[in-house]
């Protein structure tokens, strides 16, 4: 009896003892492997370490957005993702610098947030190109992000659907050849929004052909060619927000050479992006009959037409945007974002 105690203590200290061993052992791992960048950030600081090229940023991509999966590490030059690898392993969660979060993937339920503990220094990047009318929940994201991405300009990494870009030299752009009016293409047109009641009240005074379901057809890879015959395109968003400005006016309008007529934010802050003599704004008439009747006044002069294309000497339409270049754009805001930031409130911004 006494002796069988005795090898119990015996065997329960040695136990004990190996079990405090291992456990500092695994303290100090997870300390030094989740603070491996704050380690690198002090010593870089004193300026005796340099980061070795080998040593990257891991950015995890959350979800890939609205499922569809893209390459990763396939990045345009103005993106530079030096010094970063993307990866969509969750495997790699607590060792991720950065994780980006596509709002609309997780907005339905907050279970679909990371679950596991939260790795001390690393960023959540709140990913959304929907307009806020369209991206619901906006509270499950309180005080959980870092940095947010969006076409709003002030976004801490600002992705615009397009931008303009300075042309080298002097270009001789030629409008295209225009055989017909009015295009719109629409894929989901709900009878009460402002657009279609918009539409409804235009198509009486205008001819205006429509492309998309129940509409006339738009093949794949014709929508240039199709597009392009047009003088004019209307590039109505879906909802008016501040910055929302979508490939409608960007890819449909400006790149395949038609003026557009856009229905969004105000025309002042159309005004930030794009010059003010590039685009007809419906607010600039008191109704939909007077557009119309800009509209036929325009046709029948090709001087005045011209004129919405003078800009395209210096300037031109860049809409080659798609969910990598987005992604893309997280490494250079990582390697220069501040040390400490948390958005409190994201819907008292996303408005
Ligand atoms: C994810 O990462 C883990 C850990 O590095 C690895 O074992 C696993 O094979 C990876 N999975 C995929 C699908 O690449
Ligand atoms: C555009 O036209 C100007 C004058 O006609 C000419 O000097 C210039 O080389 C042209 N530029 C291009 C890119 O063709
Ligand atoms: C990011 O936000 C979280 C949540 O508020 C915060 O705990 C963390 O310190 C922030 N990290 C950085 C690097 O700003």
């Amino acid at each position: 009896m006494a002796l069988q105690e005795k090898t119990l203590t015996f065997k329960n200290s040695f136990f004990l003892i190996l079990f405090a061993q291992l456990s500092i052992a695994a303290i100090l791992f997870s300390i030094f492997y989740t603070n491996r960048s704050t380690l690198i950030n002090q010593f870089s600081r004193k300026s005796v370490y340099q980061e070795p090229a080998n040593i990257s940023k891991i950015i995890l991509v959350w979800t890939w957005p609205f499922h569809i999966k893209f390459p990763l590490n396939e990045c345009p030059p103005y993106t530079d993702i030096s010094g970063c690898t993307y990866t969509a392993n969750r495997s790699l969660y607590s060792s991720a610098d950065a994780i980006v979060i596509h709002h609309r993937d997780v907005c339905n339920s907050q279970k679909q947030l990371p679950q596991m503990p939260r790795p001390p220094n690393q960023y959540w990047v709140w990913f959304n190109l929907e307009p806020p009318s369209h991206s619901p929940n906006l509270h499950f994201m309180d005080n959980l992000i870092n940095m947010t991405m969006s076409y709003r300009a002030d976004s801490d990494i600002f992705s615009p659907y397009g931008w303009l870009e300075t042309s080298q030299q002097e270009e001789n752009f030629t409008i295209p050849v225009k055989t017909k009016l009015v295009a719109w293409a629409i894929s989901n047109l709900r009878q009460h929004s402002k657009r279609a009641q918009y539409y409804k009240k235009l198509k009486k005074y205008l001819p205006i052909e429509v492309y998309g379901r129940q509409h006339l057809t738009l093949q794949r890879n014709k929508h240039e060619k199709t597009l392009s015959q047009y003088k004019f395109y209307l590039a109505f968003e879906n909802s008016n927000h501040e910055d929302y400005i979508t490939e409608k006016l960007w890819m449909n309008a400006l790149t395949f050479g038609c003026v557009p007529i856009v229905m969004g934010p105000t025309r002042q802050n159309y005004e930030r992006f794009i010059p003010k003599d590039s685009f007809i704004h419906v607010d600039d008439f008191s109704s939909a009959k007077e557009l119309a009747k800009y509209i036929r006044k325009l046709d029948k002069d090709e001087k005045a037409y011209q004129q919405y294309f003078t800009w395209r000497s210096r300037l031109h339409p860049f809409a080659r945007t798609n969910w990598q270049t987005h992604y893309c754009r997280v490494c250079k805001a990582l390697k220069e974002a501040p040390t400490q930031k948390t958005i409190s409130r994201l819907g008292a911004w996303y408005t």
